[in-house]
């Protein structure tokens, strides 16, 4: 069975050509160029990005998966969450597909998508790995930081989330403050490998009491305070240099030790009730190599840590939803071409 996914989530039009778990071709047209000028994602710009580049992308997953779209079984698209007139692109060329080849359709929340970027397998990194439910999934994105246990495939329950910024929202916020560049996360941990992470602590937000609710725009004023104390104007150069270096490596450290605290908790409670086995890491954030180490180093001697291997998978990508549309498949869920609507705010 062949799945064509489409993911117009935010700033990467993305189409690829799946089979059950496997990625045959996933092709990612990024707009971080685009929207590097502005400092962040413009929906309306990204919208006509998408719009431009949509049959462009399309042509070249058929193309790298040696199939046309005649061959193609199952339509696959995210629905949400996302930026809603973005959504809409990926929406309307699917019904066009749907329509014209007389196929069935699925809908794919984005969130799923990413955990099931842990469990796919390709030819660029991804191998096939062991897991068993229920598992605890750490979603972490430009959009959401949320702690999901996984009890079965499709079955989701919520036990911690960010009241507030996500935490790539955070990183993109301090990165901006600290002015390094554009997307700020992935600048922002490469800069704090120079850093000195203990030269300015800053607060793990929430973690006075025992909650597993998060927040990160504490921590994100918290950096724009101390910037806008030492940032004087005698500052020499190297120095400022320096201290932007030494900023970086304390949020992330904080950012990572909310992370951290909060998964302890909710694998202590869940303990009482469940034997859990498989950690995954999932979301652009996933990426993050300092990330991956401290779970690693904390939680890999109880439990099996997943993270996309291949990096590809860790941002936005149609891979990942056409494998998650194989698993709404075995479980019979279609959608309704007619209720086939973006959901900017979908939930697991
Ligand atoms: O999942 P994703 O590609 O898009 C959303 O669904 O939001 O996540 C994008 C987020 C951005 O905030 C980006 O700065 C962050 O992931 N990110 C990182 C890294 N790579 C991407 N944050 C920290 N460290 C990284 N290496
Ligand atoms: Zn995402």
């Amino acid at each position: 069975m062949k799945i064509l996914a489409i993911d117009t989530s935010c700033d990467e039009t993305s189409v690829s050509v799946t089979s059950r778990d496997n990625i045959i071709s996933n092709k990612i047209s990024s707009q971080i160029e685009i929207h590097k000028k502005w400092g962040g994602v413009v929906p309306s710009i990204a919208r006509r990005m998408h719009e431009e580049n949509i049959d462009i992308v399309v042509k070249d997953a058929l193309r790298g998966a040696k199939v046309s779209l005649s061959d193609i079984d199952v339509f696959a698209v995210t629905q949400g969450p996302g930026l809603s007139i973005a959504l809409e692109v990926g929406i309307k060329k699917i019904k066009e597909f749907v329509e014209m080849y007389k196929k069935p359709v699925v809908a794919v929340n984005h969130m799923e998508g990413h955990i099931y970027s842990t469990l796919s397998h390709n030819k660029n990194g991804n191998p096939k790995v062991k897991y068993g439910f229920p598992l605890l999934a750490l979603l972490v994105s430009g959009g959401h930081t949320e702690l999901v246990l996984m009890k079965d495939h499709g079955v989701y329950e919520i036990l911690g989330r960010t009241l507030d910024d996500a935490v790539g929202e955070a990183y993109d916020k301090v990165a901006r403050m600290l002015e390094i560049g554009y997307p700020g996360g992935p600048i922002l941990e490469q800069i704090a490998k120079d850093g000195d992470e203990d030269r300015f602590p800053l607060p793990i937000p929430m973690t006075k009491i025992r909650t597993t609710d998060m927040s990160y725009s504490g921590l994100k004023t918290a950096v724009l305070y101390l910037t806008q104390k030492i940032f004087t104007k005698d500052l020499k150069p190297k120095e400022k240099k320096q201290m932007i270096c030494d900023i970086a490596a304390s949020f992330q450290k904080s950012a990572i030790d909310q992370l951290l605290i909060k998964t302890k908790i909710v694998l202590e409670d869940l303990s009482k009730d469940y034997k859990i086995k498989d950690i995954i890491l999932a979301g652009g954030v996933s990426a993050n190599m300092a990330l991956r180490k401290s779970f690693r180093k904390n939680f890999g001697k109880k439990y099996r840590i997943h993270f996309p291997t291949d990096k590809k998978l860790s941002g936005d990508n149609a891979g990942m939803i056409g494998v998650a549309a194989y698993h709404n498949i075995l479980r019979n869920n279609f959608t309704n071409i007619k209720n086939l609507e973006r959901d900017p705010n979908l939930s697991l």
